[in-house]
């Protein structure tokens, strides 16, 4: 069972308190300081003002990370490259990647092109780090002897679609994040039983992430009505996260034998679609209707082959 806290507080003050190199991935998305409405906070700093509010933060953070801890910072674009400056030379951490999160809606423009991206850096403390490919990857579009099968590298351009407001795991936050993208930051950076630290928690979405694969997390939140919201999601029910990459429901072509095709369907649930058992029934039908009235004979050589292990 991971162990949760989240704590109500400035994250400048609260981060003095942590101890240094105690930390193994850390997830920050801050305020942008775009104007938005945080109940108690109101997310607008005078130029200077947000750039020492963020240097401030992320020196504490390099501090309690661990030689082998890696950071994700969300940023909008007015101030990624001087977020970037501060991870880069000031804090001499080292780049990994710039990943783009892509997600189809969002404000239009009517001169201009309407914003569908959000992005975000992930730098590590050392050149020594975790990443664990395997449990990120994606499935492949074919199947062939040259592909690795458990799938492939997701690259730096993400898609995940907002947490709607008819998504029964909506909260009344303005900028929750989905599930899905948390997920894969988590998988990739961190193990079990490993301390992740989200330094700005919002809705909670990195806690009820850590809760499910049994990583230990805390969350720092200004907002004592947020901080209750976190506990009650951290308190409810878990049906599957909120929020899936489109291509993990992608179901390879050119399967060509039923022995190949059994394994990989199999295997396919396990890989992509563990923690979101709702998309399941989905993959079935979408594997019926693909590959058609030959499933049935596998499904059947299957349950024939169960039947007589008993
Ligand atoms: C962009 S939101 C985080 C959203 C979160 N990732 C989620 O999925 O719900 C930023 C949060 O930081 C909080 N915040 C703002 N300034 C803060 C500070 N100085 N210390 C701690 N939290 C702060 C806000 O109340 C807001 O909930």
């Amino acid at each position: 069972m991971s162990n949760l806290q989240i704590i109500e507080g400035d994250v400048l003050e609260q981060l003095p308190h942590i101890p240094s190199e105690s930390v193994d991935l850390i997830i920050a998305d801050p305020p942008y300081n775009l104007g938005k409405e945080y109940g108690n906070n109101y997310d607008l700093k005078e130029f200077d003002e947000y750039l020492r509010f963020s240097t401030l933060w992320l020196t504490e953070a390099c501090r309690i990370l661990k030689p082998t801890g890696t950071i994700y910072v969300f940023m909008g674009f007015r101030f990624i490259s001087y977020l970037y400056d501060i991870l880069d030379r000031e804090l001499q951490m080292f780049f990994n990647s710039w990943i783009c999160w892509h997600y189809t809606q969002g404000m239009g423009k009517t001169k201009g092109f309407s914003p569908r991206h959000d992005d975000i850096l992930m730098f590590t403390k050392g050149k020594t780090f975790k990443f664990n490919l395997d449990n990120i990857r994606v499935p492949q579009k074919y199947y062939r002897e040259r592909n690795n099968m458990r799938g492939a590298n997701p690259g730096d351009v993400w898609q995940f679609s907002h947490v709607h407001y008819c998504n029964g795991n909506r909260r009344n936050h303005p900028t929750q994040k989905p599930e899905g993208l948390i997920e894969r930051m988590i998988f990739a950076s961190s193990d079990e039983e490993d301390l992740v630290l989200d330094l700005f928690a919002g809705s909670g979405t990195t806690l009820r992430v850590c809760q499910q694969l049994n990583r230990n997390c805390t969350g720092i939140e200004l907002n004592p009505g947020y901080v209750k919201m976190i506990k009650e999601r951290l308190n409810s029910e878990f049906t599957g996260f909120d929020s899936i990459d489109p291509r993990m429901e992608r179901i390879p072509l050119d399967l060509n034998t039923k022995k190949v095709r059994q394994e990989y369907f199999e295997n396919h649930k396990q890989w992509f679609l563990n923690q979101h058992a709702p998309l399941i029934d989905k993959f079935e039908e979408s594997v019926q209707k693909l590959y058609g009235e030959e499933q049935t004979e596998i499904q059947e050589e299957f349950d024939f082959d169960n039947t007589t292990r008993k």
